[in-house]
Order: structure tokens, then sequence, then C-alpha cells
């Protein structure tokens, strides 16, 4: 049963963010509202069996048409088609003319495959908006990160090369708790295009939900392969929300980013909410978590924080509401001078903090993953009202 206090802190954003995706986002709100409304008619359980034999024989087709490798493929999660909406996205095939690849049959997606991609996954976040405060974003992007954030600089392993949270053990470390809502939800996705490896789809998933919450426009490649449970990383590697600077300098001085970059990195705590039930902890810690802003440093900055009085994990909340929260790690930002004199900066620059949260989180994203392609060769794939999808 949800608390008074909780009952208005799941308000407040859900009016806070979609003021501010009516002002900014006419265009695709518009679109999902017209797509929801057609829907209306169909049963909660969504999918006719009918339906569900037209998707996989589209499914199929597409599959034998194409010649597809699926060396990538993995198998071991049942593929049942969720969302009919995304038929329409099934790409075209697309052979090189007169190259090698067309002799064999092999698909090479196009940047216009990769934007189909996209689409699908933003469409499905405007659709499904009865999750937690209105988006399945928050979870899709610590879904990329913790894929990425496993990453060891020294031994080269981890990283989002592998989509190893798909078996146990990794996926059932503690830190991965609550994940399974994101792999499901890409899920409809990957049946509609199996040629993208998970490795791909999950960090992509990650840079369509920061930028459908409208934050910066984070370039992106693909290239990464899946791989097996003999891949999967020992437990430990993500950080642990209890701990101090010097936890949180050892955890990501390992995969490599330096001190301003752990500041730009915690700045997705701008989004989503802590879960009893996964984590422990409990709350958002901004005011709109669907929509990227710069509030979390400004709370940091300009709120008095104590320690909250429950039966919980040690956490702090907001003197004044008592409705936000912030995890000791997170209040070790400003503890520690160094990053402070980063938290300082980006409360007083959304500017600044969207440039380097952009150039931060493609690093993580990138993290170990054997790149054919060049740097230049990455994507910047547009947003929904980017592309007046819904005119
Ligand atoms: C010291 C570093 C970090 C710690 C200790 C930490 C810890 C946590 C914890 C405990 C939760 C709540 C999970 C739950 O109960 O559902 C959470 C949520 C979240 N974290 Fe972090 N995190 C860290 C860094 C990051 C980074 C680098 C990112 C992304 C770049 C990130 C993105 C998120 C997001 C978006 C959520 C909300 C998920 C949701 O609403 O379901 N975190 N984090």
């Amino acid at each position: 049963m949800a608390t008074a206090a909780r009952t208005f802190t799941r308000a407040l954003p859900r009016a806070s963010s979609s003021l501010r995706y009516s002002s900014r986002s006419p265009v695709a709100k518009q679109f999902f509202q017209n797509a929801r409304r057609g829907y209306a008619t169909e049963s909660s359980s969504s999918t006719s069996s009918s339906t569900k034999y037209v998707w996989a024989a589209g499914a199929g087709f597409v599959a034998f048409a194409g010649g597809y490798l699926l060396s990538n493929y993995n198998t071991e999660q049942p593929h049942k088609v969720e969302n009919p909406s995304i038929l329409k996205q099934i790409p075209e095939i697309h052979l090189k003319k007169g190259s090698g690849d067309q002799a064999l049959g092999i698909f090479t997606p196009s940047a216009e495959d990769y934007q189909k991609v996209y689409n699908a996954i933003a469409k499905q976040l405007w659709e499904k908006d009865d999750y937690d405060d209105g988006s399945y974003g928050p979870v899709l992007l610590r879904l990329a990160w913790h894929a990425s954030g496993t990453y060891d600089a020294e031994t080269k392993t981890g990283g989002s090369n592998g989509a190893t949270m798909r078996f146990a053990p990794e996926g059932d470390h503690g830190a991965n708790a609550g994940l399974r809502h994101a792999r499901d939800f890409l899920e409809p996705v990957k049946n509609a295009f199996p040629w993208i490896s998970y490795s791909d789809l999950w960090t992509l998933g990650g840079v369509c939900a920061v930028q459908e919450m409208q934050g910066p426009s984070i370039p992106w490649r693909p290239g990464r392969q899946d791989r097996d449970e003999a891949f999967c990383t020992p437990d430990g590697r993500l950080p642990d929300a209890s701990k101090s600077h010097d936890h949180i300098r050892a955890i990501f001085g390992r995969m490599g980013f330096n001190d301003q970059e752990m500041v730009a990195l915690s700045g997705a705590h701008a989004l989503g909410r802590c879960h009893t039930d996964r984590s422990g902890f409990d709350g958002p810690w901004t005011f709109s978590p669907t929509v990227m802003t710069n509030d979390y440093y400004k709370l940091l900055m300009e709120e008095k924080w104590g320690w909250r009085s429950w039966g919980g994990p040690k956490q702090y909340q907001d003197v004044k509401s008592k409705s936000l929260m912030m995890l000791p790690t997170d209040m070790a930002l400003i503890e520690d001078n160094k990053f402070r004199e980063s938290v300082q900066k980006y409360a007083d620059s959304n500017e600044k903090f969207f440039e380097d949260f952009s150039n931060v989180v493609m690093k993580l994203f990138e993290l170990g993953v054997p790149f054919k392609s060049e740097e230049g060769d990455r994507l910047k794939l547009k947003t929904f009202d980017e592309q007046g999808l819904g005119q």
C-alpha cells in the first residue's frame, strides 16, 4: 500500500515531466497518444494468437530472405512477440550491391537499420507508460550501465561486449536485481530485429532512453558480439551504494575514469528511483525522474540532507519535503572536495553537464568492445521529435 508521502512523490514527477513533455515534445506525444488510442479496443493480453502467427511468419520470412548470420543470436530466452506495433519496423533487407556479402547473403545493417531499432525502442518507451514513474527509460539506462560497468581495464574483461547478464551467475548478482524488467522490455525489439546482438541492443536502449528523456545526444556505434556464460564477470565489480569516495574511485578507476568523469556519470541519478525489493533503498533523487536535467547536482548542493529514520538501509532524505533521497555514495560527491568542484560545475550549468555526460556515457558503453569500425563511424541517432514522427 502506497504511503501518502510516496503517492506525493510519484504524483509530482508525473506532473512535472508531463508538463515538460507537452512543452518540448508535442509531436512525439501526439503520436503516442494516437498510437495508444489505436490499441484501446484490444484485449489486455494484447496479442491474439492469429496476430502471433502473422508475427512469427513475418519474422521468419525476414530471417530467411536475409540469410542472416545468426551467430550472435541467443536462444536461451523464450521469444514471445508482445508488441505487434513494431511489425512495421522490421527492417528491409539491404545487401551491399556487388559485394562478397551479397554473394553470401550476409545482411549488413545500415545506419537506417539502426535508426529503425532505435525507433522501435522509443515507440515502446512512449507507449508503455504504466511502469514506475511513467517510463521504462531509467531502468533501460541502468541495464546499459550495469552491462558496461563490469569492465576491468587491467584484465580487459567485462564491459558491454557479451551481454553476459543474460546468464546466471551474473544475472543473479545482487547489483542486477530488477534489471529483468529492462531485458524483458527489449525482447520484442530483439524479436523484430534478430540480427542485432543483445550487447548492441542493450547499449542502444541506454542511448535511446537518455535521448527520449530529453537528455543529450549520445553518439553510438554497433559492433558488440554476444558471448556465453563462460564470460560472466565475478560479483562485486559494480559499486556498493553504502560506501564512500574511496570505493567510488576504486570501482570507476578500474574502468579507467577520472574524478570529473565519475561525477558526470553520477548525474544519471537525475533519473529513476530506488526500489526496496531491488536494492533495498527507497525513493527518487529528483522531482522529475523521467526527464534528464542537472537537478541531481542542484539538489545535492542546495538542499539540506539528513539520515532517514526507517527500517531500511542507511540513506539520506531531504529535510524540507522528506520525499527525495540520496545514497551514501551520492553524498560522497559533496563530502570529497575534488568531487564537489565538479558537482558545483554541473549544478551551475546544465549545458556543461549534458556535454560531459554525453562524452562519458559514450565512453562507458564502448569499454572493452573490440570495434572494427573507427570513432568517426559513430552514429547520431535521431529522437522521435527530431524525425518529426507522428505529423
Ligand atoms: C557510485 C555509483 C553508483 C551507485 C552506488 C549506484 C547505485 C544505484 C542504486 C542502489 C540504485 C537503485 C536500484 C533500485 O533499487 O532499483 C540505482 C538506480 C539507478 N542508477 Fe545508479 N548507481 C551508481 C552509478 C550509476 C551510473 C554511473 C549510472 C548511469 C550512467 C546510474 C544509473 C542509474 C539509474 C538510471 C537508476 C534508476 C533505475 C530505475 O529507476 O529503475 N547509476 N543506482
